[in-house]
């Protein structure tokens, strides 16, 4: 679309979809979602001059991948969001085809985001260019332009630079597709922001001890919390396990430790970031008291977004609630962050056989329950969570062809904190220990009820809806 008639097309799409997405009981009522068209990754998560920043990806003009633009709100607190305007839309040359996935810094003040420059051609082809944009005093933000062209040896596969600051320079992880067709992740490094230098190739397929893994890796975050350095990563193409990995694109984390003089990455293998039906393409930042703060996309690309029930009201998909990470014996955690507390309401509890526990009102529901397994957690009839000795299996029936599909987590399960919306269920396993984000489309307002003889012990609130303004 030219990029004169875009601005007019959102406004209008806007104006006319948002009544309809907002009344559609499946629309959440503490989670981000887009008031019209379509979410996918979160970009730019920041927090810079005494609020958070989180940009997203968004069609406002449909339910399908196309014109993506940076959708923006903003927050002091992490709970109540305001929208801001669009910061940026395809209506340059180096990026019309999209303006995919980024990250944003603190540039002395000035919030900075780096962004990929998406170019499709007429014969399949594409490229992809790194971009600079800059804040404007009226909140919006003037484009600087490429910074990265495609490094020789890639495909136009070269996309979703997140940056950050180590010592006196500028670091950013990219994600890559060589021309063997391999998935990597380059590090490149710049004193400015505006003149990069490729360091090389730090994790990927074939690489590292890995084996083959995956044809392309999206969206690659890289941080240290305690003692080790996690690489965040979407390896497309990677081979389903049993019980891992059963995603059509899976988000990973590997831990292991980064030499900044030698740009080596020296790490362990994958391990699955979230093992429910839907979470990709997460991204974190840091808060001023230095938590390290996460958010993802609960939707995954070419999974079954065609199907979802919400398309028929003109949106689709939400974010994942804000998590803050965690790290015990090498292992990274993921626990509600604890600005959601707020939304509780009153506390209720519940101590007995899971079986006689009340049916408990599930439509914004915080649960955390305690217990040794054999309990069944039915969502509405809809989502179903078998907890067993040897861990946990979740259950929903295929959109698509009503067959029930399965996702696992394998491991001793002890407590549970389940946060739910109107069409999202989040558990967290043993403090953080695992996590599975899913979607459901209950019929009606949504019950929980718990079913099975052994003795649980539960303390839940109702949440409260949280406006976006
Ligand atoms: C991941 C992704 C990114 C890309 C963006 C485009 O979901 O494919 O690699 O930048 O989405 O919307």
């Amino acid at each position: 679309m030219a990029s004169s008639t875009l601005l007019p097309a959102i406004l209008q799409a806007v104006m006319r979809g948002q009544p309809r997405a907002l009344s559609d009981a499946h629309y959440p009522g503490w989670h981000l979602a887009p008031v019209t068209g379509l979410l996918n990754d979160p970009n730019g998560f920041i927090h810079i001059n005494g609020r958070y920043h989180l940009f997203y990806q968004w069609n406002a003009l449909s339910c399908r991948h196309q014109h993506k633009c940076w959708g923006h709100w903003s927050s002091a607190d992490l709970l109540q969001w305001q929208h801001e305007p669009i910061a940026l839309m395809p209506d340059e040359e180096y990026d019309r085809s999209g303006c995919y996935s980024g990250s944003a810094v603190d540039n002395n003040g000035a919030l900075t985001l780096v962004y990929t420059g998406n170019v499709k051609f007429d014969d399949g082809g594409r490229t992809a260019w790194q971009c600079l944009a800059v804040e404007n005093e009226a909140g919006g933000f003037d484009k600087l332009g490429p910074v990265i062209a495609l490094p020789d040896g890639y495909t136009g596969h070269v996309r979703d630079p997140k940056v950050w600051r180590h010592g006196e320079r500028w670091y950013m992880v990219l994600g890559a597709q060589d021309t063997q067709l391999q998935g990597k992740v380059l590090l490149l490094c710049s004193d400015d922001l505006h003149t990069w230098h490729n360091r090389g190739e730090i994790a990927g397929s074939g690489l590292n001890g890995l084996g083959t893994a995956g044809y392309m890796w999206e969206c690659p975050d890289l941080f240290t919390l305690g003692d080790s350095t996690f690489l965040i990563c979407c390896p497309q193409g990677i081979a389903p396990e049993e019980q891992r990995f059963l995603n059509a694109h899976p988000s990973a984390w590997l831990a292991g430790d980064l030499d900044y003089d030698t740009a080596r990455f020296t790490h362990g293998g994958f391990h699955e970031l979230d093992a429910g039906f839907e979470f990709y393409a997460p991204q974190t930042t840091l808060t001023a008291d230095g938590r390290r703060l996460l958010v993802g996309w609960m939707g995954v690309p070419a999974g079954e977004e065609k199907y979802q029930p919400t398309i028929a009201r003109g949106w689709i998909h939400q974010m994942t609630c804000i998590r803050e990470l965690g790290t015990r014996d090498g292992k990274l955690y993921q626990r509600p962050v604890a600005e959601l507390q707020a939304l509780r309401g009153e506390e209720h509890a519940f101590q007995g056989r899971a079986a006689d526990a009340p049916a408990i009102p599930a439509r914004r529901l915080e649960l955390v329950l305690t217990g040794t397994g054999d309990v069944t957690l039915n969502f509405a009839d809809t989502l179903l969570l078998e907890w067993h000795d040897a861990g946990l299996r979740l259950a929903r029936r295929s959109l698509e062809s009503g067959e029930w599909h399965y996702r696992y987590w394998c491991g001793a399960v002890t407590q549970l904190q389940i946060l739910c919306d109107h069409s999202s269920v989040e558990i967290f396993i043993n403090e953080g220990e695992g996590v599975m984000s899913s979607r459901y489309f209950p019929a009606a307002a949504a019950q929980l009820r718990l079913i099975g003889d052994t003795e649980v012990t539960a303390r839940y609130w109702p949440l409260r809806r949280c406006v976006v303004e």
